[in-house]
Formats: structure tokens, C-alpha cells, sequence
């Protein structure tokens, strides 16, 4: 298998299983003198974790991290950072009725038709746990942004069809709801339509989206590695994200040029500003200095308990009935997993970044 590596500088490789021994990542290209602790990384994994309140899978994971290499004193050294987290609340047995059968909405029928073998146990690289070494980095990458100023805020803006309206966003709110909603009333809403389809044994879809502040115009490379096409690639590489739109996004297509283009005017300390921000933040693939902002669409958990048509590999029509514990909506614990992403391909980009002018080399080798 290729393609567990992603980023040029800032690099970080993930690996494991959801039933192996352990899933984790290794980052390459981490700056020395970082200021880096377990608690640090810890602090984003507690995020993802399941088990935290009724609407999310009952698995009891305590993703504990383990830093096996790459820091001393507290400090990054330059040299890679491996982390680990032990995989503990293994239920095989809840997947043995897989062994035999296509999951409808997962992986199961490409991974057998790709490499004619496949780990049936909860999805293999293809579980949710996959993303527990993409959080563990973005809490890495994370550190190196706030050193730079740089912020970035994630939360569920939509459950289904209860969205938040941005004039309602109540930022403080986002940790009071167990969706990470800006909002506790929509929240509300969003649990009674979720026990509805709890009751149905149905699953949600949703939105994430994330707010980036400080960003310094011109990060992104303008061709092939566009900051929109690299942060594309990487949070539609999280498993069920089937859609991402920067700024004004899918609506810009029904908009016309005049009222898209966002004004330049001259801000109040004679810097240069944009009077809107429909781009979200990115023109030519490049950060222009305003507010990034994208959204990511999640599709509704596809492990189900109602009875689904499909066949098995055998080639023979069946029905299943799908076991074990899954979330009934993904996007609030993928928040996290988003906004590390965008974290590690900033951090990357940025890094990139430091060559594109002469100035910069010159100042950084001519004392
Ligand atoms: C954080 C996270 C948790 C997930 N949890 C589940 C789950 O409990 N049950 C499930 O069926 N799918 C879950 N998924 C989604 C599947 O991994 C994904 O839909 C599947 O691998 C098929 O990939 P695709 O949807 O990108 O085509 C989760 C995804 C993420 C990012």
C-alpha cells in the first residue's frame, strides 16, 4: 500500500490498524526547539475520543500517546518524531459477520477487489482510528502555528438538515453541546432529530467547518500545490468527507462576477484589505491574509443496525444486520481530525514558504 505519507516538509507518515497492536505516526521535517509534551498531543486526542456521550459509539478508547522519539528536555531535536497509541477495547467477535459480506457506504468490496485481502476487523487502515495519527501530528503542527500567531477554531455547523446560521455563531457554546456546535439551541435541535434516527437505526450526515486567523498573505504553492488543492486533498482524505468549499464555495456557482469579487480597500493602518471575504481567504491558490475559511461535508455513518441488501464474496445476494458500536453521526468527533489536517498542511506550507524569496535565504545565511 502507498500513499500513508503526506506533506513535503513537514511530512508525517501514519500507520496501524483499528485491531492491531497500535496506530500512530511519524512526523519528519519538525523544526528542533519546540516546547512538546505528551499532554500537548494528548489534549487533541481527547477530542476525538469516542465514548464521551450518547452520541457517539459506546467503544471505551483511552487513546493514551506515547512519545517514542524525537524530543529531549521537553523540546523537538530536529530528528523524527514517532507517536503511539495502544489499541485497547478490541471487539473482533463484533465483526465476524463482516468476515463474508460487503458493508454497504464502506471499503470492504474496493480493498478485496484492490488487493484481494482485507482486515474485516473494523475496517483496517480504513477505520476511523486511522485518524487518530493525523490528530496527533495536527496537535504538533498546532503548536508550531500558535508560535506564528496563527489560530485555528473548528466546530459542526451542521447535524442533518440543522444548520447554524453564521449570524448565530456563539463561539463559546462550541464545547458546552456534545455536537461542537456554535450554537446550544441548535444543538438541542440536533439531538431530538438524532434520537428520531437512533430509534430508526439510521445514521446523520454533516457539516465541519474551520476558521483560520493570522494567516500571512502568500503561503501556497500556485500550481499543482494551490493551498486550496493541498488542503482538498488532505481533509477529503479523511474517511467519509465527500465535499470541501472554501469562502462562499458551491453558492459562488450561481453568484455573478460583481457580486463575488471581494473589493480591495486600504484598512486603517494603510495595509491592504479585502472589503468581503467570498474567496475564503485563498486567491491563486495563495493565502491573500484574510480569514481561511472552508467547510467540510460528511456523509452519514454508513455502519448501520437496519437490515441492508448487499452480497457477500461469495457472489451471492444477502442481507446484514451490521454489530458492534458506531457513532450515529461522524462530523462532531471529525472536527478535530479537520482541523489538524488544515494545521498540518499550514505548518507545511509554511515551511515551503521560507525559500521563495532571495531575501528570506539571504537573511536566514548572511549574518
Ligand atoms: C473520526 C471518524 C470516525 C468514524 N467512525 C465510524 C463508525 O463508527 N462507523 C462507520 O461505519 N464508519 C465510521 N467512519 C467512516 C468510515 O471510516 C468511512 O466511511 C469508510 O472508511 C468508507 O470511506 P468513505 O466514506 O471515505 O468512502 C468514521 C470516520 C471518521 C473520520
Amino acid at each position: 500500500m502507498s500513499g500513508s505519507s503526506f506533506g513535503k516538509i513537514f511530512r508525517i507518515t501514519t500507520w496501524g490498524e483499528s485491531h492491531g497492536a497500535a496506530i500512530g505516526v511519524v512526523i519528519d521535517g519538525c523544526p528542533a526547539g519546540l516546547s512538546l509534551s505528551a499532554s500537548d498531543i494528548q489534549a487533541f486526542l481527547d477530542r476525538r475520543k469516542p465514548g464521551q456521550n450518547k452520541y457517539t459509539t459506546k467503544r471505551q478508547e483511552s487513546d493514551l500517546v506515547e512519545i517514542l522519539s524525537g524530543t529531549f528536555d521537553g523540546k523537538t531535536t530536529g530528528t523524527p518524531i514517532s507517536l503511539l497509541v495502544r489499541n485497547q477495547d478490541q471487539r473482533s467477535k463484533d465483526y465476524g459477520n463482516i468476515a463474508s459480506v460487503y458493508r454497504p457506504g464502506h471499503a470492504d468490496y474496493t480493498f478485496d477487489s484492490k488487493y484481494g485481502f482485507r482486515d474485516y476487523r473494523g475496517g483496517g487502515r480504513s477505520s476511523g482510528r486511522e485518524t487518530i495519527g493525523r490528530v496527533a501530528a495536527g496537535a504538533v503542527a498546532s503548536l508550531i502555528l500558535n508560535e506564528l500567531g496563527i489560530s485555528l477554531l473548528a466546530f459542526t455547523k451542521a447535524v442533518g438538515p440543522v444548520v447554524v446560521d453564521e449570524t448565530e455563531y456563539c463561539f463559546d457554546e462550541i464545547s458546552e453541546n456534545p455536537f461542537n456546535m456554535p450554537s446550544n439551541a441548535r444543538a438541542e435541535e440536533a439531538s431530538a432529530y438524532l434520537d428520531t434516527l437512533i430509534e430508526h437505526l439510521d445514521s446523520a450526515g454533516g457539516i465541519i467547518e474551520c476558521i483560520v486567523k493570522g494567516m500571512p498573505a502568500g503561503i501556497g504553492e500556485p500550481v499543482f500545490d494551490k493551498l486550496d488543492s493541498l488542503l482538498s486533498q488532505s481533509v477529503v482524505s479523511i474517511g467519509a468527507v465527500k465535499a470541501i468549499e472554501f469562502g462562499s464555495g458551491f453558492k459562488a456557482a450561481a453568484s455573478n462576477g460583481s457580486r463575488n469579487n471581494d473589493a480591495f480597500s486600504i484598512g486603517e493602518n494603510s495595509n491592504i484589505c479585502k472589503e468581503t471575504n467570498h474567496a475564503g481567504g485563498i486567491l491563486g491558490g495563495m493565502s491573500d491574509g484574510s480569514d481561511l475559511i472552508l467547510r467540510a461535508y460528511v456523509k452519514p455513518t454508513p455502519s448501520i443496525a437496519q437490515p441492508q441488501k448487499t452480497v457477500t464474496t461469495e457472489g451471492k445476494e444477502t442481507e446484514l444486520i451490521i454489530k458492534g458500536r458506531h457513532d450515529p453521526i461522524i462530523a462532531p468527533r471529525a472536527v478535530v481530525v479537520v482541523e489538524s489536517m488544515i494545521a498540518i498542511v499550514l505548518t507545511d506550507l509554511l515551511l515551503q514558504n521560507m525559500s521563495s524569496r532571495l531575501d528570506s535565504v539571504k537573511s536566514f545565511y548572511k549574518k
